[in-house]
């Protein structure tokens, strides 16, 4: 089983509180990998080192085997790790093309000019959309118009859009009703479908359940299980996160 992403020996401190105090994790490709634990457990710091966000006080990452550092959110995103935080950092009144090629416009020549290219960037926006089961023929609509989780496939549009390889997802259902978080489980799915990488930090068991291959329970900073999934019932992973005893 080969790792898309692989930490070793992270650690984070902030003044004296040690965030994380080594953390060893392998992410294996083309899985999906939840991340468990506590309130203060460092799953919100670990995602900020993995995304780019903070330097980690030590330690080491790698991608596909090779050593990285992430200097910038930016810089992870052009090495292909995307990841969609809960507040999903959309733009409410801008169109749904816009939001997905925000920051990376598509632009076409017109004689010595170059002009945004509007039509293609609506085409190609509709097209993550298709991909994600999500059919919207509007990419004029600005994203305050859409539901939870349509605004989470465009968050994940986004991320189609740099082609990244691992996605990483901050509680994607928290704010959700039942159907748009069946929605949303369903985009995690289908990009695994399509052999990306996906990492979801989340406090419900039972989406762990119900869509994670591996999981990895933290507790004060550190990593005390990591297993695989299958087997275990919502009951039994809290009970996991709770004590950090299998
Ligand atoms: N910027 C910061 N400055 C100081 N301490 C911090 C900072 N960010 C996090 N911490 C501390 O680091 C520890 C881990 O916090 P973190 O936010 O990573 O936990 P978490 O697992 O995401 O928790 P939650 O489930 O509540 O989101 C906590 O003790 C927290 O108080
Ligand atoms: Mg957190």
């Amino acid at each position: 089983m080969s790792a898309a992403l692989s930490l070793r020996q992270i650690r984070k401190s902030y003044g004296a509180v040690e965030a994380l105090k080594g953390i060893d994790l392998d992410v294996p490709q083309g899985k999906v990998m939840a991340i468990c634990g506590d309130n203060g457990a460092g799953k919100s710091t670990l995602i900020r080192i993995v995304s780019g966000a903070q330097e980690p006080s030590g330690g080491e990452l790698s991608l596909d085997g090779t050593k990285v550092v992430f200097a910038s959110p930016h810089d992870a995103l052009v090495q292909g790790i995307a990841t969609i935080y809960q507040d999903l950092a959309l733009a409410p009144r801008l169109s749904i093309w816009e939001n997905i090629f925000m920051g990376a416009e598509l632009v076409r020549r017109v004689g010595p000019f170059s002009v945004l290219d509007k039509r293609r960037m609506a085409q190609d926006a509709r097209g993550y959309l298709q991909r994600l089961s999500v059919p919207i023929d509007d990419m004029e609509r600005p994203v305050e118009r859409m539901s939870g989780g349509q605004r989470q496939a465009v968050a994940i549009a986004r991320a189609l859009r740099w082609d990244a390889r691992v996605v990483i997802m901050d509680e994607p259902t928290a704010a959700l009703g039942v159907k748009e978080t069946a929605l949303v489980l369903n985009l995690v799915r289908k990009l695994r479908d399509e052999g990306r990488t996906v990492i979801l930090i989340s406090h419900n068991m039972a989406d762990v359940v119900a869509l994670a291959d591996r999981v990895a329970i933290l507790k004060s900073g550190m990593k005390v299980i990591e297993r695989d999934v299958a087997g275990l019932d919502a009951d039994a992973l809290a009970h996991m996160v709770m004590t950090g005893r299998e």
